[in-house]
């Protein structure tokens, strides 16, 4: 039905790759995952989860940014966000279009991950 996929960037949890097949798509699927991902990072001790995406495509920048993450400013990007997005602008994506974002996890995530491991 769907998948999540996170990795090491900049030495933090990035959430790598999200999908959900259309026909299971606006059941919430896309956000439970999404909420699994940072309930892992948190349990791995990670503060935050990052990402690129689509600025404009409503299921992408404006999904994430109702969960949580904001843009990160070009200033404040790590290196490997910076080679992230670089090589997606290689691959012909518009660099206007494609946005950085992080998720800095709040108490409330850090209390859902300890109710988790009672
Ligand atoms: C992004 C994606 C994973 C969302 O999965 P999902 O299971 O539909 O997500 P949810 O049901 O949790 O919906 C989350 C919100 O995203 C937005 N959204 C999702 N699909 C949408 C659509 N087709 N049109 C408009 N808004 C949409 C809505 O705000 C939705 O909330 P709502 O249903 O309460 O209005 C899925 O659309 C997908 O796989 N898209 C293709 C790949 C992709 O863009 N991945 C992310 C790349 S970073």
């Amino acid at each position: 039905m769907g998948f999540a996929a996170a990795i090491l960037l900049d030495g933090s949890a990035h959430l790598q790759e999200l999908n959900v097949l259309p026909a299971h798509g606006r059941r919430g699927l896309g956000r439970a995952l999404v909420h699994h991902v940072a309930r892992w990072a948190v349990s791995e001790g990670f503060s935050s989860l990052s990402l690129t995406t689509f600025r404009h495509v409503v299921w992408n920048a404006p999904f994430y940014a109702s969960i949580g993450f904001v843009p990160i400013p070009a200033e404040n990007q790590r290196p490997e966000m910076r080679k992230t997005l670089a090589k997606e602008a290689e691959k012909g994506f518009d660099p206007a279009n494609r946005v950085g974002m992080r998720w800095t996890f709040g108490s409330r995530e850090r209390a859902a991950d300890r109710t988790n491991s009672r």
